[in-house]
């Protein structure tokens, strides 16, 4: 299995042109982390770019023969640099210097890669790096707005300190951005248009101003649907409980505390919403009683704490749910079929996520999911074990066929169709 966070990447064609900026020895790295997703790689860059890093080095990361030249003709067995253009799945261009960023404006093709921007009909990525007062020079701003209209999507350099030692914007934009909006440009966009509330993380019911009673969720299978569903198109709501995560990207974020917050925060939103997809553990009971003040140990040889019922934020949201599609998760110990069939049905789901939380490997705190999806319809599809964030794209691709499904029998069309 390949590393595995950008799903939408392996076995895809990524050509990436480097141009000649300090930022050119981070290519190594882009280069490295693309082939660790699974991707092909094909690299151009300028003579500029050698000088700061070799084309060997390139060479050696993609496994593929580097493209400098304009007028070497293409060894046997290998694809002429045209049809590279035109085979690529994604055109990134990282660094991007001023330079190149004028000529592709201009459509100057003077060298192999600027050549190969006028070829490509792919999604292209562009990720510049220069001086701080190059940057937001008004010519570099002007060429910017015309490579935007033309649908080129930009990750913006960031703040910091340059190699020339000034501070300032310039800085060639860190491996994580580059990565997520390569992904998102690859990603189909198939959820485009659709609002999603994702639930992630559990819920925390306090007891006194200091305690309080959670449960061994931590968040990642929520947070890595809400990150895939951005990325594919969709306008994400995350009401995440408290964990220990990074804000998804792309993604609107509520954090909240207790089951009935994370209800007041669905109840408000949902509206808006096509899909609720509630990966979040939930509490099903809290303290009965608050203590305003720290309860004592001194004098007490029980401390006895009576619960009561928090509601059900599915139960409770179900007579809004109209024609919107519902997901929910069933985490069982033992075999989670017989009881994520039951909870479905009670809880009028369109989906049923069921896992076995009781299993080494999987579940709570882990990075790896194995689930079996259940349906109204009695289809049972099971998921064998995988990272998160590549079952995250299987709960949404079975989520989109019965939404689908379920607006044509309404004789509605999605606007993406
Ligand atoms: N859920 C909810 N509100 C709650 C508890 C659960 O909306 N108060 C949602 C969960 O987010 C999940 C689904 O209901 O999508 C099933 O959760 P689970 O805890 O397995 O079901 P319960 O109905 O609480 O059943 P039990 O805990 O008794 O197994």
């Amino acid at each position: 299995m390949t590393g595995g966070k950008y799903p939408e990447m392996a076995g895809k064609r990524i050509l990436l042109g480097v141009t000649g900026g300090i930022g050119a020895y981070k290519a190594a790295e882009l280069v490295r982390a693309f082939v660790k997703e699974g991707a092909h790689v094909d690299v151009a860059m300028t003579r500029a770019a050698s000088r700061f890093i070799t084309p060997m080095t390139l060479e050696t990361l993609s496994r593929n023969p580097v493209a400098m030249d304009m007028f070497t003709p293409a060894s046997a067995g290998t694809i002429s640099h045209i049809e590279l253009a035109q085979a690529a799945d994604i055109f990134l261009v990282a660094p991007a210097t001023a330079n190149y960023l004028g000529k592709a404006a201009a459509g100057i093709a003077d060298d192999l890669l600027t050549t190969i921007s006028l070829v490509v009909r792919c999604p292209i990525v562009l990720a510049p790096a220069m001086n701080s007062k190059m940057w937001s020079h008004p010519a570099v701003g002007v060429n910017t707005d015309i490579l935007r209209s033309r649908g080129v999507s930009f990750v913006l350099p960031e703040e910091g300190e340059l190699a020339c030692g000034q501070e300032g914007p310039g800085r060639l934009a860190g491996l994580d951005r580059i990565m997520e909006s390569v992904a998102r440009n690859l990603s189909r966009g198939d959820l485009q248009g659709l609002g999603i509330i994702v639930t992630a993380g559990p819920t925390r019911e306090p007891l006194d101003p200091v305690r309080f009673i959670t449960n061994r969720s931590t968040g990642k299978m929520g947070y890595a649907i809400a990150e895939a569903a951005a990325r594919r198109g969709a306008r994400v709501h995350l009401v995440s409980g408290p964990v220990e995560l990074e804000a998804p990207r792309g993604a609107a974020i509520t954090r909240v505390g207790t089951a009935r917050e994370m209800l007041g925060e669905v109840q408000k939103t949902i509206d808006g919403a096509d899909w609720l997809i509630m990966a979040a553990a939930v509490a099903d009971f809290a303290p009965a009683h608050y203590s305003c003040t720290k309860i004592p140990k001194e004098g007490k040889k029980v401390l006895a704490v009576e619960f009561s019922p928090n509601p059900d934020i599915l139960l409770e949201v179900l007579p809004e749910k109209g024609e919107k599609l519902f997901v929910g998760f069933a985490a069982q110990t033992g075999d989670p079929v017989p009881e994520g069939k039951k909870k479905m049905a009670r809880k009028g789901l369109d989906l049923m996520v069921a896992n076995d939380v009781s299993r080494e490997g999987i579940g709570f705190g882990s990075d790896d999911n194995e689930a079996t999806l259940l349906d109204p319809s009695g289809r049972e599809e099971k998921m064998p074990t995988m990272p998160k964030t590549l079952m995250a794209d299987r709960i949404l691709d079975r989520a989109l066929e019965l939404w689908r499904e379920k607006r044509a029998s309404a004789g509605k069309k999605d606007p993406e169709e």
